[in-house]
């Protein structure tokens, strides 16, 4: 599947156990941040191709199916090998990652071995999926319950941590007994298509998992209308996802939507300032601040707020960038030239707006950071929330900082963003701890840690943040739905003219 072509390496789809290229033939180049030069040729799938990925995935989860007729329990045990599988990979996953999307390899390589855990968690799930017997009100009935597979599930995936995120929609959904067609964003394909094979050698079964890449309007859009898929699980932009929502209801599909935030970091002024300080660097300039969790408003109490900048920015500027695939760099470049831009330009609309620049502002113009898209750890003080830059997720490591008086107006800030997925809480105050959790309104409340996620925890968004929840034992359930079964035992079918 990797033949070189012209230095690039060279990947085809997966699609019924098969590897092949496009039905049309066409390709499409994947850049490396770093070098900013093309590195692999990924298929550019179109309609024939999802409909022969969607065929397959179908036929794979029908009656009959080698997948339908194995037990939960054997299905579990599969989804462990497969994470042994993945694990005995992860460091060359890591690379290829790091390759395509420019994030550190000091990153990759720990999240390519946890996300392991996802399949290890679900694959241990598979088989405690219960039913329930209902004392019925109706004599001589019995009322049982039973959890069925959805069908198949379309994962559309973005590109800021392509396996992670698709681990989060996939395990589960394999572990309900689903089968899968895969879209990783046309920036980052080429991991995704070595899980695949991966996955193949591991023994999932022809089918069960298909890999279509190309562009989201090509493939993504053709995948969430196609009449045979059942569920659409995705993470990307909120615009996108409002799209793939309305699609989606045309077919009445099953959603799960992981969207964008603008999350506030919330430092009081009773904090453990080193512990602050580093959790909103963390918050806001990991990864490049290419998450959905980034901690892009930094909400401090007045009276701390300039000791706290002036400790921030210092640590803060001593962030090494450079070559992402060393383990010393801490910021690397960005993963896509538009989102480059997309940056900048916010950049550019935060001075507009009147926030003055307290660290960075524009493109990284450093030796070390070679022909890369990087852009300087970017900090802005005298934001008040009304402003773009505060209400806009950028993507990127820009952070936007606005003082507060007190723990009503904190709340009042926090949630004055049309976002919900995350917040952070730095006070040693149990009561103000509290108080906040109850009162933001956001999936996630980390009080005195921030970017803190696992396989056992849900996750999600409130408000313009998403739909439904990943992770965590409930949401197997987000992949099931549910038959009722009925059965008489009486020994005569009542007269159907009396109703009773
Ligand atoms: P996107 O949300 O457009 O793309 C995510 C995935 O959806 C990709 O696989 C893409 O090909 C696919 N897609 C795009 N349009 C589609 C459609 N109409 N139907 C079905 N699938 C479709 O995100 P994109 O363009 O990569 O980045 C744009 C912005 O989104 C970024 O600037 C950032 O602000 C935000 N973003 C948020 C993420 C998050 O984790 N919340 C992740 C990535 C991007
Ligand atoms: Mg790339």
């Amino acid at each position: 599947m990797a033949a070189k072509k012209a230095g690039l390496q060279g990947y085809q789809m997966f699609i019924g156990g098969q590897w092949v290229d496009a039905a049309g033939g066409e390709t499409f180049e994947s850049l490396n941040p770093y070098t900013a030069k093309p590195w692999a040729r990924i298929p550019r799938a179109a309609a024939a191709d999802v409909d022969a990925a969607v065929e397959a995935a179908w036929a794979a989860g029908r009656h009959g199916s080698p997948w339908r007729s194995m037990t939960a329990s054997a299905r579990g045990a599969l989804l462990c090998r497969l994470a042994d599988a993945l694990a005995a990979e992860a460091d060359r996953l890591a690379e290829v990652e790091v390759r395509d999307n420019g994030k550190l390899i000091a990153e990759m390589s720990v999240q390519c071995k946890y996300l392991t855990q996802w399949y290890r968690y679900y694959g241990g799930l598979a088989d405690k999926v219960e039913g329930s017997v209902i004392p019925i009100d109706k004599p001589a009935t019995f009322n049982y319950t039973v959890w069925e597979p959805l069908g198949v599930v379309a994962c559309i995936v973005p590109w800021n941590s392509p396996l992670l995120l698709l681990a989060w929609k996939l395990a589960p959904a394999l572990a309900a007994g689903n089968t899968a067609v895969i879209k990783p964003s046309e920036y980052t394909s080429a991991s995704t298509l070595e899980f695949a094979r991966i996955a193949q050698q591991a023994g999932i079964p022809d089918g069960v998992i298909n890999v279509v890449t190309g562009f989201g309007g090509e493939v993504g859009a053709k995948l969430v209308e196609h009449p045979k898929v059942a569920k659409v699980a995705f993470t990307g932009s909120d615009a996108t996802g409002a799209a793939i929502y309305q699609a989606a209801a045309k077919g009445m599909k099953h959603v799960t939507m992981e969207l964008g935030g603008k999350s506030p970091n919330i430092v009081f002024d009773d904090a453990e300032m080193d512990n602050a300080v580093k959790g909103v660097v963390s918050g806001i300039f990991a990864a490049t601040g290419q998450t959905c969790i980034a901690g892009s408003r930094l909400l401090v109490q007045e009276s701390i707020h300039n000791e706290f900048v002036d400790r921030l920015v210092a640590l803060a500027k001593t962030a090494r960038m450079g070559d992402p695939m060393s383990f010393d760099t801490q910021v690397g470049p960005v993963t896509n030239i538009p989102q480059y831009e997309k940056i900048l330009h916010y950049i550019e609309v935060a001075k507009g707006e009147g926030a003055v620049t307290a660290l960075g502002g524009g493109k990284a113009a450093r030796p070390e950071c070679g022909d890369g898209w990087f852009v300087e750890p970017t900090i802005f003080t005298g934001v008040r929330n009304s402003m773009r830059i505060a209400q806009e997720e950028v993507f990127g490591p820009v952070l936007s900082v606005i003082p507060f008086r007190d723990l009503d107006e904190a709340i009042e800030i926090g949630n004055d963003v049309v976002y919900g997925l995350a917040a952070g809480v730095w006070t040693q105050n149990i009561r103000r701890a509290m108080v906040m959790a109850e009162r933001l309104e956001a999936g996630t409340v980390w009080v005195n840690t921030y970017r803190a996620v696992s396989y056992m925890s849900p996750f999600g968004g409130y408000k313009r943040s998403g739909l439904g929840r990943e992770s965590g034992q409930e949401m197997i359930k987000e992949y099931l739905q549910q038959k009722c079964i009925w059965i008489s035992t009486a020994e005569e079918v009542p007269n159907p003219f009396v109703l009773r």
